[in-house]
This record gives C-alpha cells, sequence and structure tokens, in this order.
C-alpha cells in the first residue's frame, strides 16, 4: 500500500512552457460515455460502514462531478438502489468469479438491466490478503462482531458515526448469496462467504464465459503484468484495470505504477483500454498515471476518506479538491486536455523525491 503511493515520486513533470492554456478539457471519454474529470471511484464494499447513504451517497456525489463509478458485488446497496440513486451516472459494475456461475449469470442480467455501461471483473483474489490480520483485530470476522475496550471505545470517540450506525438497518452485503440461496447476508458473515465463493480453481476461461453473456464493455481488473494484459484481451476483454488492489490482497507485489507502462504498451498495440488504480492521492498523480498511458484512474481510500467524514457532500469535496489539482497541474505543465499527456510529460528521476506525501 506505501509503495503504491510512493512509487509516483519516482517521477517528475516535464513543463512546456507559454503554450496558451486558456481553455481546457478535462473529460475524457470512456467507452462512449464522457467523463468530465478523468476519475472513477472504485469498487469497494460495503460503503455503509462508514456512512449510512454509502453507495447511494457515493454515485450521486459522482455524478454530481462528472466522475464514473464502479459497484462492488460486495456492496451494501443493490445494483438497482444505486442505479435509481444517480440515474444518470457513468457506472459500471464489478463482479468477482464465484464458484457457482448462476449467481454471476443473474447479477450479469440485473447489471444490464439497470443500465450498466460496462462490467469489471476482478480477478486477483484468490486467497484472503494481508488485511485479514486488521479485519480480525478489529472484530470484522468473528459473529458476533468482537467488540473489545479499543473497538467500543473507538466507536464511542465517533458518537455521529455510532448514532448513524445504532439508527438505520443492519449493514448487509446485498448481492451475496447463502449456501441456502438466501440472498443478502450480514456484515460479519460476508468476508468469510466472499472468501468461500472465490474458488481458486477459476482460469482465463471464465473471462470467456462472461464474456459470452454480456454484450457490453469488459473490463478486466487486478492486471499487473504484460502477459496478462494479452491473456484479458485474448479472451474478449475490452480494457484492464493496472491494480495491485491497493495493497490488499498480494503484500509484496510491485506497486501499480510500475507495472502500468508495459501494459499500457499492449493495450495500445492492441487498440484496447487501460485503465489505473493504486496510491492515487493528488491531481498530478493523476496527471502522472495518464501520461504513463492510462485512460482514467479509479480511486478508492480517498473517497472513502470523504464519505465517513460527510457522505455525498464529503466525496464531492474529495472530487473537488482533485480535480482543482488536477487541473492546475495541466496548467502549469502547459497541457490543455488529457490528449495532450504523452510519456514525454513525465521523466524517471535518477534520484526520487523522498519526502512523505499524505
Ligand atoms: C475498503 C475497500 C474495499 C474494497 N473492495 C473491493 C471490491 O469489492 N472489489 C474490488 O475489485 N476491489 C476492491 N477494493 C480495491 C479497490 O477497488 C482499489 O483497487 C484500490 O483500493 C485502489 O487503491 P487506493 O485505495 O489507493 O485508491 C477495495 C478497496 C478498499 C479500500
Amino acid at each position: 500500500m506505501r509503495a503504491n503511493e510512493e512509487a509516483f515520486l519516482h517521477y517528475s513533470l516535464r513543463p512546456r512552457l507559454l503554450v496558451d492554456v486558456s481553455e481546457r478539457d478535462l473529460g475524457v471519454s470512456v467507452f462512449g460515455q464522457r467523463l468530465r474529470t478523468p476519475i472513477l471511484l472504485g469498487p469497494s464494499g460495503m460503503q455503509r460502514l462508514v456512512h449510512p447513504e454509502g453507495e447511494l451517497a457515493a454515485s450521486r456525489a459522482a455524478a454530481a462531478c462528472g466522475a464514473g463509478y464502479v459497484l462492488s458485488v460486495g456492496a451494501s446497496h443493490t445494483l438497482e438502489q444505486v442505479a435509481a440513486a444517480a440515474p444518470d451516472s457513468v457506472r459500471w459494475f464489478q463482479v468477482y468469479l464465484w464458484d457457482t456461475r448462476r449467481w454471476t449469470e443473474d447479477l450479469v442480467r440485473r447489471a444490464r438491466g439497470a443500465g450498466y455501461g460496462a462490467l469489471c471483473v476482478t480477478v486477483d483474489s484468490k486467497a484472503p490478503g494481508p488485511r485479514k490480520y486488521r479485519d480480525m483485530r478489529n472484530g470484522l470476522t468473528t459473529i458476533p462482531p468482537k467488540v473489545d475496550a479499543r473497538s467500543a471505545l473507538d466507536a464511542l470517540r465517533r458518537p455521529r458515526w455510532l448514532l448513524g450506525y445504532l439508527l438505520s438497518p443492519p449493514i448487509r452485503a446485498a448481492h451475496l448469496v447463502e449456501d441456502d440461496g438466501k440472498v443478502g447476508i450480514s456484515l460479519f458473515k460476508s468476508p468469510a462467504v466472499i472468501q468461500r465463493r472465490m474458488g481458486p480453481a477459476a482460469t482465463w476461461d471464465e473471462v470467456s464465459w462472461l464474456r459470452g453473456i454480456w454484450d457490453g464493455p469488459l473490463v478486466v481488473k487486478g492486471v499487473m503484468s504484460s502477459e496478462d494484459a494479452n491473456n484479458a484481451f485474448d479472451r474478449g476483454a475490452d480494457g484492464v484495470i493496472c491494480s495491485n488492489h491497493g495493497g490488499r490482497i498480494l503484500d509484496s507485489v510491485a506497486p501499480s505504477l510500475s507495472a502500468l507502462p508495459p501494459i499500457a504498451e499492449v493495450a495500445a498495440k492492441r487498440g484496447k483500454e487501460v485503465f489505473f488504480d493504486g496510491g492515487v492521492r493528488t491531481g498530478a498523480d493523476i496527471v502522472k498515471a495518464l501520461a504513463l498511458g492510462a485512460r482514467a484512474v479509479l480511486i478508492a481510500r480517498p473517497f472513502w476518506w470523504g464519505l465517513a467524514v460527510g457522505g455525498q457532500a464529503g466525496v464531492s469535496e474529495v472530487l473537488d479538491i482533485l480535480g482543482k489539482e488536477l487541473d492546475s497541474t495541466m496548467t502549469m505543465l502547459g497541457r490543455r486536455c488529457i490528449g495532450d499527456l504523452d510519456r514525454a510529460s513525465v521523466e524517471v528521476m535518477a534520484h526520487p523525491f523522498s519526502h512523505p506525501k499524505s
């Protein structure tokens, strides 16, 4: 996770001077849909954990700010509720490869019906990652949840959150299916259920299968090598997300940013799209990822911070800050639009910046 953030410090920006940048357009087109800013809120389950309106608030903020929204299959609102909350949004739906295709098939049909513009399949999560230790320490993996003195004190110090949590309906994983077929699994059961469903046997054949049942844009998330980008494109994917899952899955894997250039090269050769996530915290970070070949970036933690603090307004504020930083960086870089960014906009530094970022 730290390496993701620090990887940006290895690149510096190369400004071009005295370019007329009085008219700037920072929008991008993504599979034929227009985003006013090259950002999507990345798939991340259970957003009601930090705010009672969870995914509804975040997707409304994305729509209002001209960003995209990727709804996780592990969400605490249903895909229909999220579509109704922000009907005019650019929204994608993210699935995992479960051992039972029937459930995924059903969700894919519902996503099409609810107007999701792309299907994203996350393929990097065959085993629980290092975050399981933190989840265990925080009592998130036992039923009922383990509330010790530390977590009780933590909750009491945040009375607004506690009140919201107590006064709103119990948090459930809205799309998850129990062994007995019951839909909507309790927050505390869901990590185990998600893990059980994600069989380690899945291969690229599953991507071909998804290709067969989804006729819109298909994006494979979690790609960290040019070989796997080629595999995804061979199986009919329209794009890949270069991502190490925010460092939450395989500890010691490379930072996403160092995997981006070779993947972008493959995507460009094959006329496909590449998106990027992992450690994006500033407008300059966005510029660097786009200069290295990404069409747009996804963020997760930064919008969760905004969601936790202020619901929809908090997420909008995060997007607004990033948008303003992006705009001023582009202005000083002498680039009018996202299409002006290329490899010549950044430079690998012999001696990386060493200051802490966040
Ligand atoms: C709380 C949380 C939940 C997440 N849940 C999912 C998920 O359900 N599906 C998925 O593909 N990625 C999930 N991710 C990973 C993000 O989509 C993304 O790859 C990563 O967090 C990006 O890095 P960043 O947090 O530094 O922006 C989650 C990340 C966080 C922080």
